[in-house]
């Protein structure tokens, strides 16, 4: 199913105005002949697969792959309600956090608002292109709700880009579509707006990827790394108004998607692989909510906080002692003590029902 953009010209355009004029001037990289039906000698690619070649029987590994490979590009579309001209891919959603940044952001001179706490990569990639950063706090007695008072003043130091985390990473809560709507509003011909679903498939709610056909200054990022198991891959997708995407498409590294893990994602964007893909999201919703339970009875725990996502933060009276027992029993979480209102909070990444067993049965 494709959907009809019906943003006006003139709104996507003068979002692109936010954008580096050096970056809008720039000529992209001009990418050989992705033609598969020409004998190619035109890009210094060895004549021979490599010798000892396991996988990338479909894209022979001696050629470069096609640049934003048209297949995946469709099959993204299919699953997600969108159409290809709205998608760029690349490595991880990582890359895409970074692209937005460096074509919007001057060094020395711009700044992006990120709300913390949440994801770290969009202070990095803000820190590496020399951007400011304008932080107004998650509202953690709110349930880590956005501060949309606090984004409202932020917008008036001019950013080019707010970004939103939902479900947020590492608290786990969903957004409020609303306040979402209101950062929308509030941000439309001011600045670009970034919602990274990352674990969107975890929710069952709408992804705000159908959005991007309303707001030419919302953009979404998608990945392969959480629900469709492919962080091994390095498969992510940045959602926007075609514009958008054209300007990124300049920058972007030539042939970003390599061919093997062209393969794995068509391969997992078949019926039969999204069906077990929808099958395991709900085991792993039910292993949470098991989770989150037996956790909550435990003596040690002071709270497991709510979560719309694939792990949960969890507090507890002494999170170092937690942490000893898990790497006892030899499992690794993530350690979140000493971020500015998380206290003694550790995250645990929902895994199988025997590694769920093991947590329960380290801290219980
Ligand atoms: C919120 C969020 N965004 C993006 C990413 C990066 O994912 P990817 O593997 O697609 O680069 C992560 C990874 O943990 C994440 O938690």
């Amino acid at each position: 199913m494709t959907r009809p953009d019906t943003v006006p010209a003139d709104a996507a355009a003068a979002v692109l105005q936010l954008a580096r004029a050096d970056i809008r001037a720039m000529d992209p990289y001009r990418h050989a002949s992705a033609d598969r039906s020409l004998i190619r000698l035109h890009a210094n690619e060895s004549p021979w697969p490599p010798v000892t070649a396991t996988i990338g029987a479909a894209e022979a590994l001696n050629h470069y792959p096609p640049p934003q490979p048209p297949a995946l590009l469709e099959a993204l579309a299919r699953a997600w309600g969108i159409t290809p001209a709205q998608i760029l891919v690349g490595r991880g959603s990582d890359e895409g956090i970074d692209l937005l940044t460096r074509a919007f952001c001057a060094a020395g001179q711009d700044s992006v608002v990120i709300s913390t706490p949440t994801f770290g990569m969009y202070s990095v990639a803000a820190r590496i292109q020399g951007a400011s950063i304008l932080d107004v706090p998650l509202l953690a007695d709110q349930g880590f709700a956005l501060d949309l008072p606090g984004i409202r003043r932020a917008l008036d130091k001019g950013p080019k880009i707010l970004w939103l985390c939902s479900p947020n990473n590492p608290t786990g809560n969903a957004l409020s579509s609303a306040d979402i709507e209101a950062v929308l509003a509030a941000a439309s011909g001011r600045a670009v707006v970034v919602v990274d679903e990352a674990y969107v498939e975890f929710t069952g709610e709408t992804p705000w990827t159908l959005a991007v056909a309303r707001y030419p200054h919302l953009v979404t990022l998608r990945t392969m790394s959480k629900a469709h198991g492919l962080a091994g891959a390095r498969l992510g997708a940045l959602i926007a108004h075609p514009d958008i995407i054209g300007l990124l498409r300049r920058i972007v590294p030539p042939y970003a998607v390599a061919g093997p893990t062209l393969e794995a994602a068509l391969a997992a964007l078949t019926p039969a692989a999204l069906t077990v893909t929808t099958e395991r999201i709900g085991q792993l919703l039910r292993e949470r909510e098991r989770l989150a339970a037996a956790l909550s009875r435990s003596a040690q725990v002071r709270r497991v906080l709510p979560s719309d996502a694939n792990f949960l933060l969890v507090q507890f009276d002494d999170a170092g002692a937690a942490l000893q027992k898990l790497r006892d029993a030899g499992v690794l979480v993530r350690d979140f003590r000493g971020h500015p209102g998380l206290g003694e909070a550790l995250r645990l990444t929902v895994g199988t029902p025997p590694q769920n067993d093991l947590m329960i049965r380290s801290l219980t």
